[in-house]
């Protein structure tokens, strides 16, 4: 059987080194990396060429590989992103449009639709106020798209890029014969907890960041509120349902932008969860207003049942069997508690 060459930009992120050890393990893939960094020692052995640095600049080179999946994970996260706004927009949006370009070229040119699974966000999404997120509870994916982040722009925008570019660009889609269009699929996640990496820069940092200073023994002090309440997921959920949408048919899908959710829970019962396994846990609450304001204008949890229906979607993991089967059990291993 021939290998398929999957390319996992940002690999070294959080999604990016779960990803290529799930394509590893389930074996039949060429895994090229790309990413600012060098790999991590967890995936180094496991991708067959790793290209560093800025994928805006580095991504000519990849005009030689023959890509049957593109898995387009680098992104500069919310609260990072408001920081340096230009620059996360450079990132988030120029690279993926140079990778759209490449994606669209070779499908067309060698008539092979390129798979482009891209990870957008709850961020997609704004809420005008607190009350109106109260009120709205689990939303669908075409309301409240009016993000008010940059990084939550960047998604919105890229997400629209994509389908342009699978099905209307150019307006080639009305010839006579149409060239194949590039295969682009996204998926909004939640925010993700994974018990071997933290994530960076992003603003539901506080769940995975509260736990892993709980179970290392160190105090933490969380940056939003007690009943700031979204949406999270375990690590090995997102990366199921990236391949799961990945393996389903075309014809399956109704749309290029899915929702999956798993458990939607508040910053208090992330703290009393950590308490229940490490009593001795010292987390206090002191908000930051402008990483609060993000987080109170994303869902309080969202609706995920057009890839229940699309593509068989379904989490493993709710709230008890994140803590007790995945997260609870590897913390301990990994932090020795
Ligand atoms: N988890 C991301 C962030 O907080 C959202 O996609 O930025």
């Amino acid at each position: 059987m021939t290998e398929k060459q999957v390319l996992v930009t940002g690999a070294c992120g959080e999604i990016g080194q779960a990803l290529v050890q799930e394509l590893a393990k389930r074996g039949g893939y060429k895994i090229i990396t790309s990413d600012l960094a060098p790999l991590p020692d967890s995936i180094s052995h496991l991708a067959a060429e790793h290209v560093q640095g800025d994928l805006v600049y580095k991504v000519k080179i990849f005009y030689d590989y023959d890509f049957d999946v593109i898995f387009h994970l680098a992104a500069s996260l919310s609260s990072k992103a408001e920081i340096a706004t230009e620059e996360a927009h450079r990132i988030n949006v120029e690279g993926t449009m140079q990778l759209l370009m490449l994606a669209a070229y070779r499908s067309e040119k060698y008539g092979k639709a390129v798979k482009f699974i891209f990870p957008s966000s709850i961020a997609a999404y704004g809420m005008p106020d607190i009350a109106m997120k109260r009120k709205a509870g689990t939303v669908r994916e075409e309301e409240w798209d009016s993000p008010h982040t940059m990084y939550g722009c960047n998604k919105l925008y890229c997400e629209k890029l994509g389908t342009y570019y699978s099905r209307f660009h150019g307006q080639k889609h009305l010839d006579e014969h149409p060239p194949v269009m590039m295969d682009f699929r996204a998926i909004r996640f939640p925010g993700l907890v994974s018990a071997f990496t933290l994530p960076s820069g992003g603003t539901s940092d506080y769940g995975p960041e509260m736990l892993h200073a709980a179970a290392q023994g160190k105090p933490y002090a969380c940056f939003v509120r007690p009943d700031t309440i979204i949406s999270f997921m375990a690590m090995p959920d997102a990366i199921k349902s990236m391949l799961m949408l990945m393996d389903a048919p075309r014809e399956n899908l109704t749309t290029s932008v899915y929702n999956v959710a798993a458990f939607a829970i508040t910053a208090e019962d992330f703290r009393q969860r950590a308490l229940s396994a490490f009593p001795s846990a010292d987390i206090t609450f002191e908000p930051n207003p402008r990483r609060q304001g993000i987080v109170d204008s994303w869902p309080e949890d969202v609706n995920d049942s057009r890839a229940r229906a699309d593509w068989n979607w379904k989490p493993d993991y709710d709230v008890d069997r994140f803590f007790e089967e995945y997260f609870l059990p590897e913390i301990r291993k990994r932090y020795g508690k």
